[in-house]
């Protein structure tokens, strides 16, 4: 039936074709120009085979035909948009790809062109300087090397090292004093050799001590030991580290010595925000090295979260996670770290 309808159509669309010239213009004389016009009426016919095709769809059906046509183009519509949702998804997700590894090519172009590198150098030494005057201060005190041995003092050179490295990456850098560090001592020596460019750290260094620089009362020692928990960094206060590598540990140094100066002290809020996690060797500790708990320092100053500073900071091997992110058997430890506190 359809069929016939298309036939009867093609037919007329012939018909209506060879409008415009006589019968016997139909056909020409020349050879030539007879292919020539027969390939072009061919194509013209085959233009017009898809016209018809397509207006025959246009040709009024008996319901059901209606109805079986309309849900086979709803059918075929919904699929069609479904394939055009499922591309323009591609299409937006193929192009976050591009914009984010341009981005990261040229962040890597920056980093690597020696130009850079300088500009980058000149700001990070400009931001210390600054830091001298406005950034929050914080001494690490070098006055207890006799208490280490020469592998202890020698990582801590290290930790020394390392805590310098993350304040020249930090946005706002701390003003860094070293005090109690003597020339003639190990420390220095292995400072020298660990510490490329030690010279010209851009901080503080004297052989006094913290005790001589600072009015005690704007001194807070930091110590895993102390009984109240950090709450915020205080721009007027000089925070202070012990400088000491206790591998054999040695309890309540710092904090014995912070009592006998009668200045305050201050531990890490681990317990606050953290939870104990059961591990293979039962390993829980609270005591980080120097360089660690500047690192949470520089976070929580950042993003002024605990949590977020914490997280970042502590070591997994010291045994301790965030509050909600341990698993279930965690929170018995939780109950117990609080008992013990
Ligand atoms: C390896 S710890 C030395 C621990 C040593 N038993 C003591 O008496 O301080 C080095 C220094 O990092 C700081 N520190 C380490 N863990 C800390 C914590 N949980 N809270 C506050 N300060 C901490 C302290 O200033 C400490 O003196």
């Amino acid at each position: 039936m359809k069929g016939t309808m298309v036939e009867r159509e093609t037919e007329k669309s012939e018909h209506s074709l060879s409008c415009g010239m006589s019968k016997g213009q139909h056909k020409s004389e020349d050879p030539h120009i007879c292919g020539e016009e027969s390939s072009s009426t061919q194509e013209m016919f085959e233009l017009l085979r898809i016209d018809v095709d397509s207006e025959t769809l246009k040709i009024p059906r008996t319901d059901s035909q209606d109805s079986s046509c309309s849900r086979n183009v709803l059918r075929k519509q919904k699929n069609w948009e479904k394939t055009l949702a499922a591309k323009k998804g591609k299409r937006r997700e193929e192009k976050q790809r591009r914009k984010l590894k341009r981005i990261e090519e040229s962040g890597n172009m920056l980093q690597s062109s020696q130009h850079s590198k300088r500009v980058v150098k000149a700001i990070t030494k400009e931001r210390l300087i600054e830091a001298k005057t406005v950034g929050p201060r914080l001494c690490i005190d070098l006055s207890m090397t006799d208490l280490m041995s020469h592998k202890e003092i020698s990582r801590l050179a290290g930790q020394i090292r390392r805590l310098y490295g993350s304040n020249r990456k930090a946005a706002n850098p701390f003003h860094l004093y070293l005090t109690g560090l003597r020339e003639d001592g190990l420390l220095y020596k292995e400072c020298l050799r660990k510490n490329d460019g030690f010279l010209n750290y851009v901080m503080d260094v004297t052989e006094d001590s913290w005790l001589d620089l600072f009015p005690l009362d704007s001194v807070i020692y930091l110590t895993p030991d102390s009984e109240h928990a950090l709450e915020h960094v205080d721009p007027d206060k000089v925070y202070i580290l012990g400088g000491l590598v206790d591998e054999s540990i040695q309890k309540k140094i710092t904090y014995q010595k912070a009592m006998d100066s009668c200045v305050c002290t201050a531990r890490l809020p681990i317990q606050e925000y953290m939870v104990k996690k059961t591990n293979a060797k039962n390993f829980h500790s609270k005591i980080l090295a120097i360089n660690q708990v500047f690192d949470i320092l520089l976070t929580f100053c950042e993003t002024q979260s605990w949590p977020e500073a914490l997280k970042a900071g502590v070591p997994p091997g010291k045994g301790y996670v965030l509050y909600g992110e341990s698993a279930p058997d965690a929170h018995l430890c939780a109950e117990s770290a609080l008992e013990t506190l």
